[in-house]
């Protein structure tokens, strides 16, 4: 059926911006980065004076609100869009400088800040080719840029087994921390019994330090929905839930908006695009708390009970939320099936040592903090210094926190390791926040377990007490005994029922063997 292999690789994404180039169709185009954080540092107002400088001047040229191409650092960036140019990137455009920017652009070509060419380099912009470059609120600019082709070819072809073999032999695996096989769940839930299935974006995204889907969602709405249909499509799945954290208002409105536009267009709904495939989507918000982005907990706040995780088994795939066969699946996981898709299982495997690309967030003491696309097998120092810029003052990073409230702090003799799921380093999620020396190991531990043992739903012991004991550990005045804290670290490890329990132990683990004389 062709699932793959239509269309050759694409080349990397040329310097200073991703890989399309004139997202939205004028001649000139501006785009404003209006995501969260560029909406934070004024980007709205810049907006508003670009449009009234293009008007004053009666330019024949589009403003438009687009999400963030990754640079956080360098916000509000306005992205230039001309004809076949390759597009330009130029951060921090406060009102003041709308018009000298009109003017450089009216001249000839913006210069470029070196920064952006810095931040770019090495990365590898696929899943995030659009973000920053389009307006998400546009479905036609979606579809100028290839959204829905991929859904239209498959639903033609008729055959969810075929999509499930491509992603199968992409290997492609789950971007919400576990790096779980989608073609395993989709699988699952396709061979379940039950004229009802359900398919779940999780688009949850809770803890501290992580950020990246909210990118992706604020970004690239419609990538985000045509992954999800492919999905449902392949797991026999005739309703869908995108679930999006309570505070992500603007991912949420994005999507909404995306949503309505797409059913409009036949995307969702009753026999898709003429097909036997029917689905009905429908958007809900999470309330808060770490817990919820577990898969069971938010299935638990679904069904309208208090966030708690369930035992498993029964998995999902055989009883998920209503007591249907349920697939959830992450923002980036999903970002990825219309790719894969589309160019290929093999395209896939070639990238990132067979792993793919990965969406990190960077944060903390660097230069240029941000979302970043790379292949997997990038090591940490990639992000802080090649990306990030290194440390913006004189005080170097000493310990990243990689992973969020579940993951470990590494300390600088491994910041050349690769990072390759199910290693050691192990990506996670993506969240990567560097700190220096100001920020003792010991205070960094506290701040993650503290966060575990306020976020602990309190089902089970280990986790609601053990927590809190260790992180109490902390708190006397002598070295912390190490046997002690290894012995509890196993009980919450091994007793809890969730991942938040069973991973809460991490940090404090990993900073007494990485960083032994700091506890
Ligand atoms: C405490 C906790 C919080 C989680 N939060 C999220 C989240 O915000 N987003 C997410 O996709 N997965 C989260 N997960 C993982 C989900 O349970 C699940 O594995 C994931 O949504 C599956 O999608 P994937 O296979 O595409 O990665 C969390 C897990 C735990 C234990
Ligand atoms: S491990 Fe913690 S968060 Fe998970 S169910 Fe048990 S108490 Fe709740």
């Amino acid at each position: 059926m062709g699932c793959e292999g239509e269309k050759p690789p694409p080349s990397p994404p040329p310097p200073g911006g991703g890989g399309v180039g004139g997202g939205v169709s004028a001649p000139l185009t501006l785009v404003v980065g209006a995501g969260t954080c560029g909406l934070s540092v004024g980007a709205a107002d810049t907006l508003r004076a670009l449009h009234a400088e293009v008007a004053r001047r009666n330019l024949p040229a589009r403003v438009v609100a687009g999400g963030c191409n990754g640079m956080c650092w360098a916000a509000p960036v306005v992205t230039v869009l001309r004809g076949d140019e390759a597009p330009r990137v130029i951060p921090r455009v406060t009102v003041a400088q709308a018009a000298a920017l009109l003017d450089a652009v009216t001249a000839g070509a913006p210069r470029e800040h070196a920064g952006v060419a810095g931040f770019l380099a090495g990365q590898r912009r696929e899943l995030m080719s659009r973000c920053g470059l389009m307006d998400p609120g546009d479905i036609a600019d979606a579809i100028r840029l290839g959204s829905y082709e991929v859904l239209k070819r498959v639903l033609g072809e008729a055959q969810p087994e075929r999509v499930i073999e491509t992603i199968k032999r992409a290997g492609l695996r789950g971007r919400g921390g576990a790096y779980f096989q989608a073609a395993l769940k989709w699988e699952g839930a396709r061979r379940a019994a039950g004229p009802i299935k359900y398919l779940i974006v999780n688009g949850e995204e809770g803890e501290p330090g992580i950020f990246k889907d909210r990118h992706l969602l604020e970004g690239d709405p419609h990538r985000l929905l045509e992954g999800a249909l492919l999905a449902a499509y392949a797991a026999g799945a005739s309703r869908m839930i995108l679930y999006i954290h309570g505070e992500a208002h603007l991912a949420a409105r994005h999507i909404e908006r995306a949503l309505a536009q797409a059913a409009a267009a036949g995307f969702v709904g009753e026999r898709v695009l003429g097909s036997d495939f029917s689905v009905a989507v429908e958007l809900r918000r999470g309330a808060g708390g770490f817990v919820l982005g577990e898969e069971t907990a938010l299935m638990e706040s679904l069904e309208g009970r208090r966030a708690m995780p369930r035992p498993k088994p029964p998995f999902p795939t055989e009883s998920g939320v209503h007591g249907r066969p349920t697939v959830i699946n992450n923002v980036e996981t999903l970002f990825t099936v219309p790719l894969i898709l589309e160019r290929g299982a093999a395209w896939w495997t070639g990238l990132g040592g067979g792993h793919g690309t990965k969406v990190f967030g960077l944060s903390g003491h660097v230069a240029r903090p941000g979302v970043i696309e790379a292949e997997l097998g990038l090591t940490l120092r990639d992000l802080l210094e090649r990306m990030g810029g290194g440390a913006p003052d004189a005080r170097t990073v000493t310990t990243v926190a990689l992973g969020g409230p579940s993951g470990i702090l590494v300390p600088p003799r491994r910041f050349d390791e690769p990072l390759v799921p199910g290693g050691n380093p192990n990506p996670g999620t993506g969240g990567v926040a560097a700190l220096h020396a100001g920020v003792p190991v010991a205070e960094a531990v506290r701040v993650l377990l503290d966060f575990n043992t306020r976020e602990s739903c309190g089902k089970c012991t280990p986790c609601r007490e053990g927590t809190a004991r260790l992180r109490d550990m902390l708190d006397g005045r002598a070295p912390v005994d190490r046997q002690a804290v290894a012995e509890l670290a196993d009980v919450v490890r091994v007793a809890s029922l969730c991942g938040l329990g069973q991973a809460a132990p991490l940090s404090i683990l990993s900073a007494l063997s990485e960083f032994p004389g700091e506890l």
